[in-house]
């Protein structure tokens, strides 16, 4: 079994920065300053006593540097993946069950968003009283509102519902 052997890392014993998890997900190679994003995706803040590794800016083959977020005890539903690959396009889950990495798949971006994120816009119809679930399509450098067109580029970790 490997370790934590993104190559820069050198020698496992001396490099080794976050414990293996025994069951559950490891969201790795996510982009180095986006981990506390993709908790906040997860609805992950600590006060349910969720058993949580976080790693920033760890040094990484593939890119320059690289975040990491281990999981214990929870596998990520669809949804949140899709949400996950708008601030971490790169990104790798690994789901872990008795300390094997069963499954690993890179994320992909899906054409459309729904029920996920929500409207800046106020005068939006997603974000007036009536229920209108939000649609967002996802586009090369953000994501559009289906409804009023709104385009979001930057903290797009922000219209996250929750
Ligand atoms: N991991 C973990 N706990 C385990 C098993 C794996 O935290 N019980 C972590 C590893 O530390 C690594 C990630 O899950 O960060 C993926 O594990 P693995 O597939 O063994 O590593 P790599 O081959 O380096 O993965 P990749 O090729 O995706 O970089
Ligand atoms: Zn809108």
């Amino acid at each position: 079994m490997s370790d934590d052997h993104d190559h820069h890392d050198g020698n496992d014993d001396h490099e080794l920065r976050v414990s293996k998890i025994r069951d559950g997900t490891v969201i790795d190679h996510v982009r180095g300053g986006q981990a506390l994003n993709v908790l906040a995706i997860l609805g992950i803040d600590g006060t349910q006593g969720e058993e949580v590794s976080v790693g920033m800016n760890v040094p990484s083959d593939r890119f320059a540097r690289k975040d990491i977020v281990k999981v214990e005890g929870r596998e990520l539903s669809q949804d949140e993946v899709d949400v996950l690959s708008l601030i971490a396009p790169d990104a790798t889950i690994n789901i872990v069950r008795d300390y094997d990495v069963v499954e690993k798949h890179r994320v992909e971006r899906p054409d459309v968003v729904e029920g996920v994120l929500s409207c800046p816009n106020a005068g939006c119809i997603t974000t007036g009283d009536e229920p209108v679930t939000s649609r967002f399509t996802v586009l090369e450098d953000g994501v559009r509102c289906s409804y009023c067109e709104r385009i979001v580029r930057e903290e797009i970790a922000s219209l996250i519902d929750t």
